[in-house]
């Protein structure tokens, strides 16, 4: 509904394919995965006109630690300030632009390396050398863009735009069906960042569907999970679905003997299985009865993706004289089945890049997640 003129009208057509009912809905077009104008129509309607999750909130503890970061193609810096809240600024310059950050670390004051202009840890211009000479020249309007950041269940939302919508609008019931896992008291244990060649959807479309399975993680995972249930009528945007687990989803096959207690309060059937949650359009993860596990991607091109991922647990678990033993074979289940998952996505990315060829259809139970996405990709975007 917003500017469409860059989408070819066919491809719209095509997309709009994604909103028929279920049992007749069309995947995406392969187009999505690869033409450059959609990732710049994604750019402006998904990245930029809601809030997006930036993962979990618990990093980043003593004031002045920063992480610089891009999202699709901006860069960005989050930090604590010196009051211990976290900020998201532009990292840019406000004088000539110049990027203000890199990687990742610890500060006092946030200072351009170009000419020396220096800001505060709460974004204000704290110093411009010779400037202020000039009495035309303010230092209070020169201070960082900042972006707005909220906090949902432990997870991290940020606003891009110039117009935030309101949050609880877009999540609708998201942190009532989530209670049981009392998400934000987890504590982050391990986290990583990397690169997959591939579209940033499909690695959140793999993640969110069973349909793989077997022929993706024969060994590793697959016996582990029973045939899902019909997923969630949610009221936000976003897609869930949980299923039994033989076990539990969060090892290896092989490695169940390492389990870690179960979260405290958990009921069944919660506590037998794990619930596969896609909050659009960038944040996945899976909440076992004893962990969770969580992905952000962003678009790096049409046909690469940069992803982060955290690992938590309850903070009781985590003080348990056997927590680092038993953690690495959760570290190594999910290291394990990503490799096989990597394998075929950067397959995937492959027969889709260039191809025009017509979409297919979803196995409605075992894709419904992936579905539900498509179908409100479709709302956005056609
Ligand atoms: S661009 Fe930063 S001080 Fe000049
Ligand atoms: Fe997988």
């Amino acid at each position: 509904m917003i500017e469409n003129n860059v989408i070819d009208s066919k491809l719209l057509e095509r997309i709009k394919c994604c909103q028929l009912p279920v049992d007749k809905r069309k995947s995406l077009p392969f187009e999505c995965y690869w033409e450059d104008s959609i990732l710049l129509q994604e750019q402006k309607q998904l990245f930029s006109n809601q809030w997006i999750g930036l993962g979990r909130i618990d990093r980043l503890e003593t004031p002045g630690e920063f992480e610089a970061f891009e999202l699709c193609g901006q860069q960005l810096i989050l930090i604590r300030d010196q009051n211990e809240s976290l900020r998201l600024y532009a990292n840019t310059c406000r004088h000539r632009g110049a990027k203000l950050l890199d990687g990742s670390g610890q500060c006092q004051a946030i200072s351009c390396p170009f000419h020396g202009w220096t800001y505060s840890l709460s974004g204000d211009l704290k110093y411009a050398k010779k400037m202020s000479d000039n009495p035309n020249f303010d230092f209070s309007e020169h201070s960082l863009i900042e972006y707005k950041l909220k906090e949902v269940k432990g997870f991290l939302f940020a606003f891009l735009g110039d117009k935030p919508t309101n949050l609880d609008s877009q999540l609708g019931d998201f942190a009532e069906l989530h209670h049981p896992w009392s998400l934000d008291e987890l504590v982050t244990t391990k986290r990583e960042t990397f690169e997959v060649k591939c579209n940033w959807k499909a690695f959140l479309d793999v993640f969110n569907e069973y349909y793989h399975l077997n022929n993706v993680h024969p060994t590793s995972i697959d016996n582990l999970y029973n045939e899902p249930e019909v997923a969630e009528k949610t009221t936000g945007e976003y897609a869930s679905q949980f299923g039994l687990t033989s076990g539990t989803g969060a090892l290896l096959e092989d490695q169940q003997s390492d389990a870690l207690p179960k979260m405290d309060n958990l009921d069944t059937p919660w506590s037998l299985g794990a619930r596969y949650t896609w909050v659009f359009p960038n944040m996945t993860f899976a909440a076992s009865h004893e962990a969770i596990w969580v992905y952000e991607t962003t678009p790096i091109t049409a046909g690469s993706c940069q992803v982060r991922q955290s690992i938590c647990f309850p903070k009781n678990t985590t003080e348990l004289p056997d927590f680092k033993e038993k953690s690495q074979a959760y570290y190594q289940r999910l290291n394990d089945a990503l490799d096989e998952d990597i394998s075929a996505l950067v397959n995937q990315q492959k027969g889709l890049n260039k191809s025009t060829s017509i979409q297919g259809q979803f196995s409605s139970l075992m894709e419904s997640n992936v579905a539900t996405f498509a179908n409100w990709y479709a709302s956005k975007l056609a």
